[in-house]
């Protein structure tokens, strides 16, 4: 049976694209009747992109959790929510019926009931990928708490800036987390974090690895304690009750960090009804999900991709998500496919970095495994290349499994840009077609909209959006200024997604990258401002330059070009430096290379001459452009002859 929103042939995605740009209002409302709503709402939008503000759903009451879980109860208690695979294969896995998730997510609201969390507090969440951490973000949602999920990766001073940009005053962690053959401390990290933090008064600890950890009197508890006694309370002669929290439709739900071409990365607030309508329709309609498929996302739900297509688009729409502990290379290069095989997986979805690093082993990893079940395959996070595509295409979905190339950002909180699987057209290293709901518009560098087609009948130019979809980011968390001057300021009336794009005469897109200074490094995002900051804390650093370059694996690797007066040796002053950035930000931002410099290319009103750097980045030494606005060219032949 197809969901009421489900588009399940070409016409139909025509017409309701057509519908959805003639009568916004009457499309998503139309949508929204499927969910389960304390109230309804008042009115279905209200908006302007100059503040910017957008309501979506407004007056209308609900709570996510109870579209994610209780309503799918009676028919689906018993069977799997979420399914988990550990990080080693020898372990035992774990079946979450949807009857299991809504107990454990009880459990876990009357816990930070108990200890004093209320609708609208921020609560942090640092864990790995247990189910441990889908049950404390329903948890928080069930009652109304903020929940700000920070990825593994990340360094204690990072998780230090987030928790005070946040005013965070509750932390859910892990003693450690399994990563292939590594055990990565989080507590230990959660401690060094709040070395100096003041708002923070509970961190509750879940028991992964057994880690010795330090626990605090009066801060620190175990998850295992409080559930014990949580259950104790929602669990009455075998019924279990937890009354959600009545949540507006506009309340924030979570806010989620991430990078922007400028100072420290915001905070991306979503709200409740917006976010659990886009997510549940984009999941529905781009995967073509039918219950029983299973669904594999491979993303760590400490990125959108693992809020959105793990725990709450699949959830929202009654589906099985398999979710994975460890890594695709351990115990070796098949461990993807293994897990394919062993639960039958039907829809795959990953990144390009994963699909190309696991394109490098060849075709042995993929010998004995049966992957027959694998129905549709899925990109996301940055552009995939041709050859990636087609090996995905050939090897893993046989070329019988449409591969949905899907665009979106944190910010969009859901896919706005792909082909929906097997309905509308596949074009290798293409997005496609915009979803029904969301309308791009390409501008040029001074905000026209582009009309003209270049030689080869593509235009180019920059992505926006001109109409709000439900699930657009809301504000940055404690600064709106920062959401409008960020996104809705450089072409006045829409929003600027700050990627390129070209267009071709079928409409389909192209995304060729950002535009703007935001690195994606193997589908991580990451400021060049950030990684510059972090560098320049080193000692002996004057200053530094930060661009990406083509990297075969990781899509973009980070090329730093550094002015260092220091004395002591080069090549171990580089080690140092990257491991400084390791501290500051995490190992994700490490530079790839680092390229000591006596100075940097600027004009003379002191602006770094990043299209410079870039070209020498990617072994571009010849047409580097015009220099002859630089204070001193002579640099530039320096860098040039330099070396890495
Ligand atoms: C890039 C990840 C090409 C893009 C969901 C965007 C893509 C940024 C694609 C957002 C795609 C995402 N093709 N590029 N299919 N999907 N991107 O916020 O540059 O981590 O702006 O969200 O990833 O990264 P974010």
């Amino acid at each position: 049976m197809p969901y009421p929103f489900q588009i399940t042939s070409l016409e139909e995605y025509q017409l309701r694209y057509k519908q959805s740009v003639e009568n916004p209002e009457k499309f998503w409302s139309e949508v929204a009747e499927s969910f389960l709503w304390k109230k309804k709402w008042d009115k279905v939008l209200e908006w302007n992109f100059t503040e910017p503000k957008v309501e979506w759903f407004k007056g209308a009451k609900l709570n996510i959790t109870e579209n994610c879980i209780d309503r799918h109860l009676a028919e689906k208690g018993d069977l799997p929510a979420i399914i988990w695979e550990p990080n080693n294969p020898e372990e035992r896995t774990r079946v979450v019926t949807y009857n299991r998730l809504h107990k454990r997510v009880c459990q876990v609201a009357q816990m930070l009931k108990n200890n004093g969390v209320k609708k609208g507090d921020r609560v942090c969440i640092y864990m790995g990928m247990v189910p441990e951490l889908a049950y404390a973000v329903l948890g928080c949602a069930r009652i109304g708490a903020i929940h700000s999920v920070i990825f593994g990766g990340f360094s204690a001073q990072s998780i230090a800036d987030r928790l005070e940009d946040a005013k965070a005053e509750y932390i859910i962690t892990c003693d450690g987390a399994y990563r292939g053959e590594k055990v990565i401390p989080l507590k230990d990290v959660i401690d060094d974090a709040l070395v100096g933090n003041k708002t923070v008064k509970r961190v509750i600890v879940f028991t992964r690895t057994r880690t010795p950890v330090s626990m605090i009197k009066g801060r620190d508890i175990w998850w295992e304690d409080e559930m014990l006694y949580a259950e104790e309370q929602v669990e009455k002669n075998g019924v279990v009750k937890f009354d959600a929290e009545e949540m507006d439709a506009e309340d924030p739900l979570f806010i989620l960090y991430t990078s922007g071409s400028t100072g420290k990365p915001k905070g991306v607030v979503h709200s409740c009804a917006g976010y659990m309508i886009f997510t549940a329709y984009s999941f529905v309609n781009v995967f073509q999900y039918q219950f029983p498929q299973v669904h594999f996302c491979t993303a760590d739900i400490g990125w959108i991709t693992g809020h959105s297509y793990i725990v709450y688009g699949p959830l929202a729409a009654g589906a099985t998500s398999l979710m994975f502990e460890g890594i695709p290379t351990w115990p070796d290069a098949g461990r993807f496919w293994n897990i394919v095989d062993k639960y039958k997986v039907n829809i795959l979805y990953t990144a390009p970095t994963a699909i190309r690093s696991l394109m490098g082993f060849g075709e042995a990893p993929l010998k004995d495994k049966d992957l027959s079940s694998l129905q549709i395959l899925g990109t996301v996070g940055e552009p995939i290349n041709e050859e990636a595509w087609h090996w995905y295409d050939e090897n893993i979905g046989k070329k019988k499994s449409p591969i949905v190339d899907t665009w979106w950002q944190t910010e969009t909180a859901g896919i706005l840009i792909s082909n929906l699987a097997g309905v509308t057209p596949s074009k290798p290293s293409w997005a496609t077609l915009p979803l029904p709901g969301v309308q791009p518009l390409l501008v040029d560098e001074s905000g026209q909209e582009v009309t003209e087609p270049d030689e080869e009948g593509l235009y180019k130019g920059n992505l926006c959006i001109k109409f709000p979809w439900p699930s657009i980011i809301r504000t940055t968390y404690g600064d709106h200024e920062r959401c409008r001057t960020n996104y809705f300021a450089t072409y006045p009336g829409l929003y600027f997604t700050g990627d390129g794009v070209l267009k071709d005469k079928d409409g389909n897109y192209r995304i060729t990258g950002r535009v703007d200074d935001v690195l994606n490094v193997s589908g991580h995002r990451i400021g060049t401002a950030e990684v510059e900051n972090a560098i320049n804390m080193h000692s002996g650093v004057v200053e530094s330059a930060v661009v990406g370059y083509p990297h075969d694996i990781k899509g973009q690797g980070i090329y730093a070009y550094v002015i260092y007066t220091g004395t002591h040796d080069a090549e171990l002053t580089k080690r140092d430096i990257t491991m400084t950035v390791s501290r500051i930000i995490g190992p994700i931002a490490k530079p790839d290379k680092i390229q000591f410099v006596s100075g940097l290319p600027k004009t003379r009103s002191g602006k770094i001459m990043r299209r410079i750097l870039r070209k020498i980045a990617e072994g571009e030494t010849k047409n580097i452009g015009d220099t002859t606005s630089l204070l001193d060219p002579n640099i530039v032949e320096e860098i040039k002859n330099g070396k890495v």
